[in-house]
């Protein structure tokens, strides 16, 4: 159809090895900033906003009273105990957030090789449920499911000889873990261990005990990524020995994420996400493009520290490129965006 306009352009054009674009063909300068001059007409050709239904806020949670203790490594996050964790969230919600992904600080005499406080059910995930669900019942709960902050191995599954990390025990405990945290009121859990076929088995089980209602939030593209470590300082979860590069996707590959999110949603998950978010925004696109099911993305705890510590040194303008970060995980092609940074974008955006 165009060429036929330009008959001479697109012989130029086909002895040229150009790209091929409008401007090529035209003889009118095109002219985009016309678009761009006045801040209403910017807004009106803005392709993505950033909204607060778009964020889920982690925490992070402790044992005792009146607590609240700043994770080194990741400044303007906290360790909360239940009572002050529950102001916390009261705050969160009347910013306008809808969900919050709860992480436990638990005592290293607790921990052990198979993760058994893991589906304690005065545990105290379990007992942080029950207390939200009294007292904010609206907002969305999300719990992980993963051996990680219960391990005194720190390995998201259970080790086995010679340090192999054992599949199908560790499916077993998690679905275990996954029914006691819908028995205390989850409404989603979301596996983040990577162990394979825990979708399904958790699906299965979750259904047989009638929490049909509970949905999953699979993990599905989750690399074995330094950019977690400020996240296992405030667990205290880092792994004893070795990484977890068996079990976690390697930073190089991008198919094998749509082959995990296709299993994913095989074995019955509600969303799926990719983690790390800044350095998989590809892979963020790439599932998008593979799925209708919402796809959240997982801003994480390195990801966070790295503009924070920045913005303190004064190098950077921290909100400025917290927002322009978020907005380009939206951008990407995520609905759900995990941040640390929930709370200071709702504020801003109120
Ligand atoms: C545990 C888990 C981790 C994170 C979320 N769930 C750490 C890990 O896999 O080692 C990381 C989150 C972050 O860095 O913000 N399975």
């Amino acid at each position: 159809m165009l060429f036929s306009y330009y008959d001479d352009d697109y012989r130029n054009y086909q002895a040229s090895n150009l790209p091929m674009t409008h401007a090529n063909l035209s003889p009118v300068i095109q002219r985009p900033r016309r678009l761009r001059r006045t801040p209403a007409l910017r807004r009106m050709v803005e392709e993505t906003q950033l909204t607060v239904n778009d964020l889920i806020y982690p925490l992070f949670v402790m044992e005792g009273e009146g607590q609240k203790v700043e994770v080194v490594s990741m400044p303007g996050s906290y360790r909360y105990s239940l009572d002050l964790l529950l102001k916390e969230i009261e705050d969160a919600y009347n910013l306008g957030i809808n969900a919050i992904a709860l992480f436990p600080l638990v005592a290293e005499a607790k921990k052990d090789n198979v993760g058994t406080e893991s589906y304690n059910s005065e545990g105290l995930i379990q007992r942080t449920v029950r207390a939200i669900k009294q007292t904010i019942p609206d907002i969305v709960v999300i719990t992980d499911v993963a051996l990680d902050p219960y391990s005194s191995e720190g390995h998201d599954g259970i080790v086995g000889e010679n340090g192999v990390i054992l599949n199908d025990p560790t499916v077993e405990v998690l679905v275990k873990q996954a029914l006691s945290h819908a028995e205390a009121g989850a409404d989603i859990v979301a596996p983040s261990d990577m162990m394979d076929g825990r979708i399904g088995a958790i699906r299965k089980a979750l259904d047989a005990a009638e929490y049909s209602d509970v949905g999953i939030l699979a993990y599905s593209a989750k690399y074995a990524s330094a950019y977690y470590g400020p996240f296992r300082d405030a667990l205290d979860s880092a792994p004893k020995f070795g990484d977890k590069k068996t079990y976690q996707m390697d930073s190089a590959n991008a198919r094998e994420a749509l082959k995990e999110v296709a299993l994913d949603i095989a074995e019955g998950a509600d969303m799926v996400m990719v983690k790390p978010a800044l350095a998989y925004l590809d892979i963020i696109c790439e599932v998008k493009k593979t799925t209708n099911l919402p796809v959240a993305a997982y801003n994480v705890s390195g990801e966070y520290a790295m503009i924070k510590a920045a913005g303190q040194k004064g190098w950077i303008d921290e909100k400025k490129v917290m927002l322009e970060t978020l907005t380009s995980m939206k951008r990407a092609g995520a609905d759900l965006i995990l941040t640390y940074f929930a709370k200071e974008v709702a504020l801003i955006l109120k």
